[in-house]
């Protein structure tokens, strides 16, 4: 007993000193699986636009307020400062972003690498590195990390659109850097939809283009998403995410953005995928349809517009009840991270026929 005291003395010695004891330390530091921070967790449609509502009417974008936007705080990452450090999960940040028209977010730079989803409203353009981009719903587009970006509304009604951002990963690594452009907008620097002009041939590129030092596209238009999921559709669904889709980088077919995934998944009418788990994390965001995911045996419901995220290395299984509605599901996701790094790792849930046995039903906040 005298021993174990000294060793506590002896702990809190090395403690005073900045020092540590690896013998009692090291089954936290090397856990046998992962402790992930962010919680499985559902935000529902309306909770989110309501609030963004709100902001319409306190503040205006580009007199007062670079960007109108409201962000997922993950309740498990709460606590961090700040502001819980912007994590859907602990790499990605996700928000919902409103323009209304005439509205101009001026233009920026940073560090963290961005890609959005269109979610509604016509008329919206956005500049990035001196071209035009214009966007409909269901577009993806990324602003690849360092370029200059300004969004702008000329249409008549307010534009919606899911934001995802490396911010956590960036803040944990240090290495935010931002700047911010002299005039509201850029100039432009070469003719409007550039990038997609150039590489509307989709599986071919310009032969300048072989080694590109940013990524060549900068909009993916929904018509082609579509098309890609039709002819997936033909065939046999894969057993987990249904038919599902990559945004790639055209010139290397890697991720379009090289820090965050994107996806485009279609689980077809009485879809029930089986479960699986992995270390990269997910932030899902449900453009058309309803179903529900399984995570670690609580079941979420989601419905057109709700966002929900897979943290790593959770049981997670998607089901569509409906007997005639698909459910598309656009997704984001550390892959290119946890790739990169030799990380990713998966596993099938072999029990129970491969579907988790639901013991709780998530409710979600509804104020
Ligand atoms: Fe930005
Ligand atoms: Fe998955």
């Amino acid at each position: 007993m005298k021993q174990s005291v000294d060793l506590h003395s002896f702990h809190e010695k090395l403690d005073r000193n900045n020092l540590g004891p690896l013998w009692a330390s090291i089954h936290d530091l090397n856990t046998i699986e992962p402790k992930a921070r962010p919680i499985p967790y559902l935000w529902k449609r309306e909770l989110i636009e309501k609030h963004l509502e709100e902001a319409e009417d306190l503040l205006q974008v580009g007199d007062g307020a670079d960007r109108r936007a409201v962000f997922l705080i993950n309740p498990g990452m709460k606590d961090l400062i700040p502001y819980g450090w912007g994590g859907a999960t602990h790499t990605l940040y996700a928000a919902v972003q409103a323009v209304k028209p005439g509205e101009i977010a001026p233009a920026h730079r940073h560090t963290t690498t961005a890609l959005r989803f269109i979610m509604k409203g016509e008329g919206g353009s956005g500049r990035v590195n001196g071209e035009k981009i214009p966007f409909e719903p269901g577009d993806y587009l990324i602003t690849p990390t360092w370029t200059w970006h300004d969004h702008t509304n000329q249409g008549e009604e307010t534009i919606m659109w899911m934001d995802c951002l490396d911010v956590p990963f960036t803040l944990f690594m240090n290495v935010c850097f931002t700047e911010f452009y002299p005039e509201k907008q850029q100039e432009l620097l070469v003719p409007d939809d550039y990038s997609s002009k150039r590489y509307q041939g989709g599986m071919v590129r310009p032969i300048s283009d072989r080694s590109p030092s940013i990524a060549p596209l900068g909009r993916y238009k929904w018509e082609l998403t579509q098309k890609g999921l039709d002819g997936l559709s033909e065939f046999e669904p894969d057993p987990f995410d249904g038919y599902a889709i990559e945004y790639i980088n055209p010139s290397t077919g890697k991720d379009a953005n090289n820090r965050i995934g994107a996806r485009m998944q279609k689980l077809p009418p009485k879809f029930f995928g089986k479960a699986h788990r992995h270390v990269h994390s997910n932030v899902y965001h449900v453009f058309k349809g309803s179903g529900y995911t399984v995570m670690n045996g609580v079941k979420f419901e989601w419905s057109e517009g709700d966002f929900f995220v897979i943290p790593p290395w959770v049981w997670h299984e998607h089901v569509n009840l409906s007997e005639t509605e698909d459910a598309l599901l656009f997704s984001t996701n550390d892959l290119p991270i946890m790739e990169a790094f030799d990380f990713e790792r998966k596993e099938e849930y072999r029990e129970n026929g491969g579907s988790q046995i639901i013991t709780e039903v998530f409710v979600p906040i509804e104020e």
